[in-house]
């Protein structure tokens, strides 16, 4: 059974199979993350196998076929994040939201991933929760970060 979300996205694309990337990254902004009953909707409903759409999910880092925390903390380890010290900056908030890297906790509050570059290096090291940037993050300044985006 379709859900109205999903056929939402594919009327924005008439269902056009060249659109598949843009139409993935609007499931996963919808949903957080891409579901594989949503997947399967997609393929369906646009003509190509599911295998070949969960080879392009797999393929692009930006999309996760695991579900993500409300608030998705990305820590960079880029080259200018990583020598200000962002490895510790991940360490911290691994122990402040009681998860590693690469997963999401419980209740679907927070995931933590680690990224390379997010481009603001002027800023490094650098957290984004979400949309939003945060430069210059200490291992002091984890604490903060995480009450403010408290369950
Ligand atoms: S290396 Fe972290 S923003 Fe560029």
């Amino acid at each position: 059974m379709s859900n109205s979300k999903v056929m939402e996205i594919l009327g924005r694309y008439e269902s056009d199979p060249g659109a598949i990337i843009s139409i993935l990254q609007d499931v996963q902004e919808a949903y957080r993350y891409l579901p594989r009953d949503v997947l399967a909707d997609v393929s369906r409903e646009i003509n190509i196998p599911l295998s070949r759409i969960l080879s392009l999910a797999t393929f692009y880092k930006a999309f996760s076929l695991k579900p993500k925390g409300r608030h998705a903390f990305h820590v960079c380890l880029g080259t200018a994040c990583h020598v200000r010290g962002a490895q510790l900056v991940l360490e911290k908030l691994e122990r402040e939201l009681g998860i590693s890297a690469g997963e999401t906790s419980e209740d679907l509050a927070y995931s933590l991933d680690a990224v390379r570059c997010v481009g603001c290096c002027g800023l490094a090291p650098v957290v984004m929760v979400g949309e939003e940037v945060h430069g210059k993050i200490t291992q002091t300044k984890v604490s903060g970060l995480v009450k403010k985006y408290s369950r």
